[in-house]
């Protein structure tokens, strides 16, 4: 029997109604500056969420705009895999609620963490589902309330980070496009380079961790920056050689956004020019699990990625985890 295609019908996304400017961190007593925060990353702004807006609220929005755009109903879903780390509580999952507010009531549903590869690695495993033949319609959503989970006094990892969702429809097809390649590795001998190091099961919460902080994200920024560059250039190199293809046939790449100078070294590295290169890191910050579904919307919405195009996608993120796709829409 011939192996079933998972084609990308449709993505969208939702971010919070605040907007945070590098300028505002002066007025939370941040000492830091709008130079110093677009020279190191390119990030100008970030989205940050309110009273009443939850991860569940993001991704319910985003998947509700995905499926009027797929023309799918709750009804239709199988399954929905929610890419995050940062869910609305620790139990349950998060996939679970954006199943009820759906109203998605066929649907199985479940968390999964591999933090900014999270939505990469999301599709993969929702491919791999529909190829067995017994799923046909899967929400694949990325998402993350990051502003929760960082430490507001930490100049070092605050000024990076935004919160939003992205939501895919992916399906079962006939046509010869989907996903062309999918390549997923980690590497957890450096898990404690970017880490939240206390606060749940190793080290439950105590008054002292509250205080210290120490349940925020910490991160060694050099030495994630070096290893986000190699492993996402390897990532690009096994995306094309997986899809048998060359960089000259990317119509488009779609880097994880985590930092600008991140992006440009995984384009030089592929040999892909800027201006094949979707960025919007400057408008969002760096939204983790969310931030390819998101880039991806916009491309969509803008134009740039249509019926025919060859898309590259390759992220990397804490664990340290990292991957990369190329999708034939
Ligand atoms: N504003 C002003 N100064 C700052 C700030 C800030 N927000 N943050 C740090 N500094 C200071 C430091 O204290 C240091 O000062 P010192 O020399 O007096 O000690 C100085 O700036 C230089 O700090 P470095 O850490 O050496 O700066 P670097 O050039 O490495 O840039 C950065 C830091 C932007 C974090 C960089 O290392 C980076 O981008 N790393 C990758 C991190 C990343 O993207 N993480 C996201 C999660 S993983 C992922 O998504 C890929």
């Amino acid at each position: 029997m011939k192996r079933p295609v998972a084609m990308l019908a449709a993505t969208a996304h939702a971010v919070p109604t605040r907007v945070f400017t590098n300028d505002d961190f002066a007025s939370i007593g941040v000492e830091t500056s709008d130079e110093w925060i677009r020279e190191r990353t390119g990030i100008g702004q970030r989205y940050i969420a309110g009273e009443g807006e939850t991860l569940t609220s993001l991704c319910t929005e985003a998947a509700r705009k995905a499926m009027a755009m797929a023309g799918v109903t709750a009804a239709e879903l199988d399954l929905i895999i929610l890419g995050t780390a940062s869910p609305d509580r620790l139990l349950p999952a998060t996939a679970v609620e954006v199943q009820a507010a759906l109203g998605a009531s066929r649907a199985a549903a479940f968390d999964l963490d591999a933090a900014c590869s999270g939505w990469l690695y999301s599709c993969q495993v929702a491919e791999g589902l529909i190829a067995t033949g017994s799923y046909e319609t899967i929400l694949v959503i990325g998402g993350e309330v990051l502003s929760r989970i960082i430490n507001w006094r930490d100049r070092n990892t605050c000024v990076l980070f935004g919160d939003g969702a992205g939501a895919t429809i992916i399906r079962r097809s006939t046509k010869q496009r989907g996903i062309l390649s999918a390549y997923m590795r980690s590497d957890g001998t450096l898990a404690d380079l970017l880490q939240r190091p206390k606060g749940a099961g190793a080290c439950p919460m105590t008054n002292e961790i509250l205080a210290e902080g120490s349940h925020f994200i910490t991160m060694a920024g050099r030495e994630v920056f070096k290893n986000a560059v190699r492993s996402m250039a390897d990532a690009a190199d096994r995306a094309l050689d997986g899809a048998k293809l060359s960089s000259t046939d990317v119509d488009l790449l779609i880097p994880h956004q985590a930092n600008i100078r991140i992006i440009e070294a995984t384009a030089k590295h592929a040999n892909i020019p800027m201006e094949k290169v979707f960025v919007n890191v400057d408008r969002y910050g760096n939204t983790s699990a969310a931030s390819i579904p998101i880039a991806l919307s916009e491309a969509q919405a803008q134009g740039r990625v249509k019926e025919g195009s060859t898309v590259m996608f390759v992220a990397f993120g804490a664990g340290f985890t990292w991957g990369s796709m190329i999708v034939r829409f």
